[in-house]
């Protein structure tokens, strides 16, 4: 898919399909300063079918006398109440309205109503990544005919070198959206070990992958624990973006690895989605996305470390039990009272290695499909988030606004770690069923090093939709690599 910005105006383009943004208002002055040849019927055809432009209104035009053979018409709302986030859902209900038509796309949006540079980035973003579609398990792929060309009609053609570092964050969320999506019986800690290979060859990256001997030398005994039930070889991925410039910020991304929950004797039965389950490593995909993504982007002054310890929980004859106690690479012994907290577990020990890192890095955000609860708190269009550190929580809620990813900040309430207490070790995996999300992350951070600033995401709600909604396609979403690239690319 190819874009590209086109300063002309409507009467000397030549592609297939428009998409028209219109503001609620006047609609035949707006359609008219367009200057359109051949319009002139449809601000009546508008009134009859009650099109108002609000924001989500939708309606579509064949047309047969013109090279145009569709016009797609999309509200964006109340001029005054404009947002970039109605002009990424609008461009992505446009998009899908075009599906089945090819050749050229063409959009115009009110550009003037929006700061030009901002607007065609999310314009672009919203349109390439509501038209992905993963056909790679289909036998017969079905012809998803879309356009090929898309053009942004009347910008400056001086925004054409903002759109740059899009292609490479869309990559980055596709890959991600890939990664969750793929089956468990394909991919597997070991596949995700060698994706991360794979980008550090294209990208010139650093990569360490451990396997089970090395973490236990590591002492690793919380993320082996989880791995001991399954056929499948647990893999610890290190990926290393460095800059070629004086670095400044050393930052690391922790991802949550399982490419499989079956819960373990604790075994996911009635309502939970054992199914779905796959999506268990929606956390790694972010982070390989991400550093996807910042190794074609080479930001400077920043060295990014991303770390995953993938592995499946799985049953068999050497699964853990409920109820056994293991030792964390810190040292703290961990009574595992559930083995469907497994997350929390292998998050343990890649939490201490990050902390262990030298040069110390500057922060730490992991991110994890970690628990029900905050599914249940916040649905499936916000995550949640968890931070001992104000400013980073403030930097990563504002790379979520505009990247326009939910996230919305938790509260770590430090008495609540009363109900992770053990009789018999230094703390237990699981607390009571009331607020599970936040005792899950005051769990994280017994094993992050005191002095690094840390964050925590639960995606456990963002990783996957049901249904086609905004730009996301039914399926995994991608969710967190577009945040986890701004938070890197901000510092500077
Ligand atoms: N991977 C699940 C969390 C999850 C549940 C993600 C539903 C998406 C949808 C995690 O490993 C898990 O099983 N968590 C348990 C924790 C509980 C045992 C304290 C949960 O949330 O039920
Ligand atoms: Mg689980
Ligand atoms: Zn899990």
């Amino acid at each position: 898919m190819e874009f590209s910005i086109n300063p002309e105006d409507i009467q000397a383009w030549d592609g297939s399909v428009l998409i028209l943004g219109l503001c609620e208002g006047d609609l035949e002055k707006q359609l008219k300063e367009i200057k359109a040849p051949n319009w002139e019927a449809i601000p009546m055809a508008l009134k009859v079918r009650n099109f108002n432009a609000k924001a989500g209104e939708i309606t579509e035009f064949n047309l047969f006398d013109h090279k145009l053979s569709k016009l797609i018409l999309v509200g964006l709302g109340k001029p005054k109440e404009l947002q970039m986030e109605g002009l990424r859902k609008a461009a992505a209900l446009g998009a899908r309205a075009s599906v089945g038509i090819t050749g050229k796309l063409g959009i115009i949006f009110p550009w003037n109503l929006y700061d030009h540079e901002e607007a065609a980035k999310v314009t672009t973003e919203a349109i390439r990544l509501s038209l992905f579609k993963d056909l790679r398990f289909k036998n017969e792929p079905e012809q998803p005919n879309k356009a090929e060309k898309i053009e942004l009609i009347g910008l400056p053609t001086s925004i054409q070198s903002a759109l740059t570092e899009i292609g490479p964050i869309c990559q980055g969320v596709e890959l991600a959206r890939e990664l969750v999506g793929a089956p468990p019986n394909s991919l597997t800690p070991d596949e995700l070990a060698k994706t991360a290979l794979l980008i550090a060859k294209d990208h010139d990256l650093e990569v360490k992958i451990l396997d089970r001997d090395n973490c236990n030398e590591l002492g690793m005994g919380a993320y082996l624990a989880v791995a001991q039930g399954s056929d499948l070889s647990p893999k610890f991925i290190h990926l290393i973006y460095q800059s070629k410039k004086p670095i400044k910020h050393r930052l690391a991304m922790v991802g949550k690895g399982l490419t499989f929950d079956s819960g373990g004797y604790n075994l996911k039965v009635g309502a939970a989605q054992i199914d779905l389950m796959k999506f268990d490593m929606g956390g790694s995909a972010a982070v390989l996305g991400a550093a996807r993504a910042l190794g074609e982007i080479q930001p400077e002054g920043i060295e990014v470390h991303f770390i995953i310890a993938a592995c499946e929980n799985m049953i068999n004859g050497s699964a853990v039990h409920p109820g056994d106690i293991v030792k964390a690479s810190n040292g703290k012994t961990i009574e595992i009272n559930n083995t469907d907290a497994e997350g929390r577990l292998t998050l343990a020990d890649a939490l201490v290695y990050a902390g262990k890192i030298e040069p110390q890095v500057d922060a730490i955000v992991d991110l994890a499909t970690l628990t029900g609860a905050c599914v249940i708190a916040l649905g499936d269009e916000v995550a949640g988030l968890w931070s001992d550190n104000e400013q980073l929580a403030e930097d990563l809620i504002q790379s979520a606004n505009s990247s326009g990813e939910g996230l919305w900040r938790m509260p770590l309430i430090s008495s609540y770690k009363e109900g992770l207490k053990s009789i018999l070790a230094d703390i237990k995996n699981t607390g009571p069923r009331a607020g599970g999300s936040i005792t899950a992350g005051l769990f994280l951070k017994e094993f992050v090093r005191d002095s690094i600033p840390w964050a925590h995401i639960d995606i456990a709600g963002t990783v996957w939709a049901d249904k086609d909604k905004g730009i996301n396609p039914a399926g995994a979403t991608g969710y967190g690599v577009r945040t986890l690239v701004k938070w890197a690319c901000n510092h500077k």
